[in-house]
């Protein structure tokens, strides 16, 4: 029987309208834009308005990658999304996207790995495209971190953002599409970037919610470290399982953490800026949603050609890594 791998046929994305520059938050805690930009390379992130929720960006992104790619959303056999800020805590966003969406044949869930989640959901539905299980997925990173970052933490809420990125899957030929993969963790580190509250262990009290809880608490200098030598070793063993080097790859999108992560990988991988991707200046970090959101600004701009090979690298809270290779 002929090699199979996962493509990706289509993409989409999609972002709240409200916007929050680093002028806005010089106004909110003690910080500067020099500090930020140096520090992080960011200028700005979008923020969710009170009334709007993750399904709501994942159902946007997902319409536009199932209208690229042609397709009737009946024919989604698997929809996966990543999430750590689903809407709610049962049922799963990808069963309300799922919905909908009239997605009716698919099988739904959600993967919580942080920003690793929209690697680790290419890594699933390119094993069960190969295996013959799906012949559709529907693979999205969605978030509303917004509303889990306490503005009055400066180390934290300079950096999230809000958005969401989605690709749809099917089988191609097995030159082509995702040529390798590997996902990773470590939950020894679960503390370097971590919201103790809303679960089973704490609850979500007045108490918790009081002491700030359900917040996102972050250990930075920890996790960069980290972060540089995971997707730094990550993206050397996808090329390696492919037999490629980084030479020849075309465009390196890495999951958009802070600028200073991604031209430390960049550099112990030799690749040099021009085939780098970058909007962290624009979006921050947007966890899950930031590899798709991206990917798709490279295909909407013109970056991403028939027969280029991309390696994407990400790092997230868990902690998780993930490394794709994939031949367009
Ligand atoms: N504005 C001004 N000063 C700030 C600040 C802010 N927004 N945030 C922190 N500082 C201060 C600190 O209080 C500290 O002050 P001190 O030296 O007086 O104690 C100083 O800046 C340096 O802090 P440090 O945490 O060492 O800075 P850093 O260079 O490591 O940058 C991060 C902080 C968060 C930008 C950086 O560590 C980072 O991006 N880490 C990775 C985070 C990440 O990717 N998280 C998601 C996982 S995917």
């Amino acid at each position: 029987m002929a090699k199979v791998n996962a493509g990706i046929l289509a993409t989409g994305h999609s972002y709240p309208k409200g916007i929050l520059t680093n002028a806005d938050l010089e106004k909110m805690v003690e910080t500067s834009d020099e500090w930020i930009t140096s520090r992080t390379g960011i200028k700005q992130r979008r923020k969710a308005a009170p009334g709007e929720y993750t399904s709501l960006f994942a159902v946007q992104a997902a319409r536009e990658a199932i209208e690229r790619a042609r397709i009737d959303p009946s024919e989604i056999d698997l929809l996966i999304c990543a999430t750590v800020t689903p809407d709610q805590i049962l049922p799963s966003t990808g069963c309300l996207v799922q919905a909908e969406l009239g997605a009716n044949n698919a099988a739904a869930f959600d993967i919580a790995a942080a920003c690793s989640g929209f690697l680790y959901g290419l890594s699933m539905a390119n094993g069960l495209i190969r295996t013959g299980q799906a012949r559709c997925a529907l693979v999205i990173g969605a978030e509303v971190l917004t509303k889990y970052v306490d503005y009055t933490d400066r180390s934290t809420c300079v950096i999230f953002g809000d958005g969401a990125g989605a690709a749809i899957l099917g089988p191609v030929d097995g030159e082509r599409g995702i040529l390798a993969s590997r996902i990773k963790s470590d939950g020894r580190f679960a503390e370097h970037l971590y919201a103790p509250g809303g679960g089973t262990r704490l609850g979500s009290t007045a108490e918790t919610i009081a002491r700030g809880e359900h917040y996102f608490k972050m250990k930075g200098n920890e996790l960069f470290k980290v972060a540089v030598r995971s997707m730094t070793d990550i993206s050397r063993e996808v090329l390696e399982q492919a037999g490629k080097s980084a030479d020849e790859v075309d465009l390196f999108i890495p999951h958009q953490a802070n600028q200073r992560i991604t031209d430390a990988v960049a550099n112990k991988l030799e690749v040099d800026s021009s085939r780098i991707y970058s909007n962290i200046s624009m979006h921050g970090n947007t966890s899950s949603a930031s590899i798709p959101i991206a990917l798709d600004e490279c295909v909407e701009a013109g970056r991403v050609k028939e027969g280029d090979l991309i390696l994407m690298a990400s790092f997230g809270g868990g902690v998780t890594w993930g490394g794709v290779l994939v031949r367009w």
